[in-house]
């Protein structure tokens, strides 16, 4: 028949359009994904640094050497802390400190890699033996904050809890 055959016509023609259709899409959409994947590869590498930036971790034998952590008055209401991490505990745990302070936490590990992290906080400091970390930090909220250890360390890492007590004003 004519009408068949006209039609199996347009059908040929249309499925030629649709496939060459097809290819161009699929072309532009795998282009779109490589420029996506370049883009994406030049910016982390170019604009971020693939490396963990390191300006605020220095060798430091005698953080090491400290066996437990201290606490230094630097200013009216600013506080260094030399934290120190080991196995499986943080000292000095409950550090005591006023609302308002500033906090410059200087933490190393006396032992393995541990993780130092002040939940509530944007305090998030890898403990890495020999070297120090440092992070400052202003608690303007009283109340009792945790410091917990996100860098698994053997069989008690899910137990190495520290605390942080803000005191409110005294009036
Ligand atoms: Cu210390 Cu996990």
């Amino acid at each position: 028949m004519s009408e068949s055959a006209a039609s199996s016509e347009f059908e040929d023609a249309f499925h030629k359009a649709a496939e060459r259709h097809e290819r161009v899409w699929v072309f532009v959409a795998v282009l779109m994904l490589t420029l996506l994947l370049a883009g994406t590869m030049f910016l982390v590498v170019y604009a971020y640094g693939v490396v963990v930036r390191t300006a605020g971790f220095r060798r430091d034998p005698a953080a090491i050497e400290a066996p437990e952590g201290s606490i230094a008055k630097t200013g009216p209401n600013a506080y260094t802390v030399t934290i120190v991490a080991r196995l499986w505990r943080w000292s000095p745990s409950p550090l005591r400190i006023p609302k308002g302070a500033t906090v410059t936490f200087r933490v190393t590990s006396a032992d393995v890699l541990h993780g130092f992290a002040i939940q509530g906080t944007t305090v998030n400091v890898t403990a890495v033996p020999g070297i120090t970390g440092s992070v400052s930090y202003t608690f303007n909220r009283s109340g009792t904050f945790n410091i917990v250890c996100n860098e698994y360390c053997g069989l008690e890492h899910q137990g190495m809890l520290g605390r942080i007590v803000v005191e409110g004003d005294p009036a």
